[in-house]
């Protein structure tokens, strides 16, 4: 078992207090945003530990209800994300009906092959929110998106590519189990709760940018 000590992001950090950007870093920034998309075929490139770090480090720059930091991620590689294959099948057997309606069939049989393999990605972070019953569980879940959301950036500037995933939800208690989450004391006492996964790797396909709707989503008063 690994935790991190060193800050990996102390390389990057800056002295105190609020820091203006130039227009070229402003450029860039809206450029990573626009950029980012899910990605769900990797390479078989190991990804650095440094790396990693840094992508799990700025999660934990995310913003969180009453500063709780509620964010709890698990890392899985090697032997443990390989068994963590079975369970992304098996959470496809309960989503495929739908996506079987959905999607064409060429998406719907790239699609089951990602549940099948995740893309090969050597990377699988199961994200959990720790919840305190001082805060309200959506605002809990919420502060836990926006570190995942975080993670997603950071893949893309760090050349990685990422995809959340919903899906371990469907079989939720037993991926709690396969990580031995149950047994935490946390956890018994109903605060651990699932989120999402996020699957990572150095990207090995350039999909198209999913197209974005501004209709209706934003109203001024
Ligand atoms: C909370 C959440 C859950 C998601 N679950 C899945 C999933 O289970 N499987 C999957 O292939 N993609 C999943 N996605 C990725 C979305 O399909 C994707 O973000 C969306 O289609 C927009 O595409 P883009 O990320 O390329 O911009 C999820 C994304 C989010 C934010």
């Amino acid at each position: 078992m690994r935790r991190l000590d060193r800050h990996p992001l102390r390389p990057y950090r800056f002295a105190m207090g609020l820091k203006t950007f130039t227009e070229e870093f402003k450029q860039e920034f809206y450029q990573l945003l626009e950029a980012r998309r899910s990605i769900r075929k990797f390479k078989s490139d190991p990804v650095p530990q440094d790396v990693l770090d840094r992508v799990l480090a700025a999660g934990m720059q995310a913003p969180s209800g009453k500063n709780f930091q509620n964010w709890r991620f698990y890392v899985l590689r090697g032997k443990k994300r390989d068994e963590y294959l079975g369970y992304s099948q098996k959470s496809w057997t309960n989503i495929q009906p739908i996506l079987q309606k959905q999607l064409k069939p060429s998406l719907y049989a790239f699609t089951e092959r990602f549940f099948y393999t995740l893309g090969d990605a050597p990377v699988v972070i199961l994200c959990y929110s720790m919840n305190n019953p001082q805060e309200h569980p959506m605002t809990s879940a919420g502060s836990v998106y926006m570190a995942v959301e975080n993670m997603n950036l950071a893949c893309f500037a760090e050349g990685l590519g990422c995809c959340t995933m919903g899906a371990p939800l469907e079989i939720e208690k037993e991926i709690d189990q396969f990580l031995g989450v149950d047994q935490l004391d946390d956890y018994k006492a109903g605060h651990l709760k699932l989120l999402c996964g996020v699957v990572l790797g150095y990207p090995d396909h350039e999909p198209p940018k999913a197209p974005r709707q501004l209709e209706g989503r934003v109203t001024y008063l």
